[in-house]
């Protein structure tokens, strides 16, 4: 594996602060990655995700932390989505890994294998807890893209993709948790208006 430090990426205005190493370990990534770009990788092992507010402020350069938040269950199913942490404060999986192009869930409070649901417009990304799942057979729909702007506009950690897209996802109330949402679409349903854009930041941990 190769580890690529982020610190030649000219981000002056915050230069005294150490980035993370992000390990590009696939000279070319799957399609899943396509249109995004040289910086766009598809492995990442033990990550941590981040919402960082596009509108508002940010206290520091990670977001709002994101945690599995429940999503509910069906007969023989439940399900996680991506909830701030501040909403839904349980750090029920203590990291996810982006492998060719699915995300999996780490560790965690159950046993019950879980793997990545397709994500459409105004879903939220996600996954299904059952016994049939297997993690490895997720949907491969997702990214991570290193930030490599020379203008130096980024917060130092890459963002993640869905559908070849970084920059359509939503916080938006449901219930009492504030989760992502891909492309929500308004006055359908959910509790749409009270949605801001956020991007999904990909934390490796050091
Ligand atoms: C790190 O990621 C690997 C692969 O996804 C997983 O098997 C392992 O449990 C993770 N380790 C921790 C501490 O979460
Ligand atoms: C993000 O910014 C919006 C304004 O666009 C604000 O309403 C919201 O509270 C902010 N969220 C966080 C977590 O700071
Ligand atoms: C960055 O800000 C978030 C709140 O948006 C907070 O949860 C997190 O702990 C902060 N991280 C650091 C390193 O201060
Ligand atoms: C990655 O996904 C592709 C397409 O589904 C599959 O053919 C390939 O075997 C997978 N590679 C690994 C290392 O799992």
């Amino acid at each position: 594996m190769l580890a690529l430090s982020l610190l030649a990426l000219g981000l002056s205005a915050v230069s005294t602060m150490a980035f993370p190493a992000v390990k590009l370990p696939r000279a070319a990534p799957g399609p899943w990655c396509d249109g995004l770009g040289p910086g766009a990788f598809d492995e990442a092992f033990n990550v941590t995700l981040a919402a960082w507010n596009t509108t508002g402020t940010n206290t520091n350069t990670t977001g709002a932390p994101l945690v599995l938040g429940s999503g509910g269950s069906i007969t023989g199913a439940s399900f996680r989505h991506l909830s701030t942490w501040a909403s839904y404060p349980f750090n029920d999986y203590p990291s996810v890994s982006l492998v060719n192009g699915t995300l999996m869930l780490n560790g965690g409070v159950s046993a019950t294998p879980s793997q990545a649901t397709i994500v459409q417009e105004g879903s939220q990304p996600g996954f299904v807890l059952r016994n049939d799942a297997v993690p490895s057979e997720g949907a491969q729909i997702y990214c991570a893209v290193a930030d490599t702007d020379p203008a130096g506009h980024g917060t130092g950690h890459p963002f993640l993709a869905v559908n070849g897209d970084t920059d359509s996802f939503q916080l938006c109330k449901t219930s009492f948790q504030n989760v992502v949402y891909w492309k929500p679409i308004p006055d359908h349903g959910e509790d749409f208006d009270t949605c801001y854009p956020v991007k999904v930041q990909v934390i490796f941990q050091d």
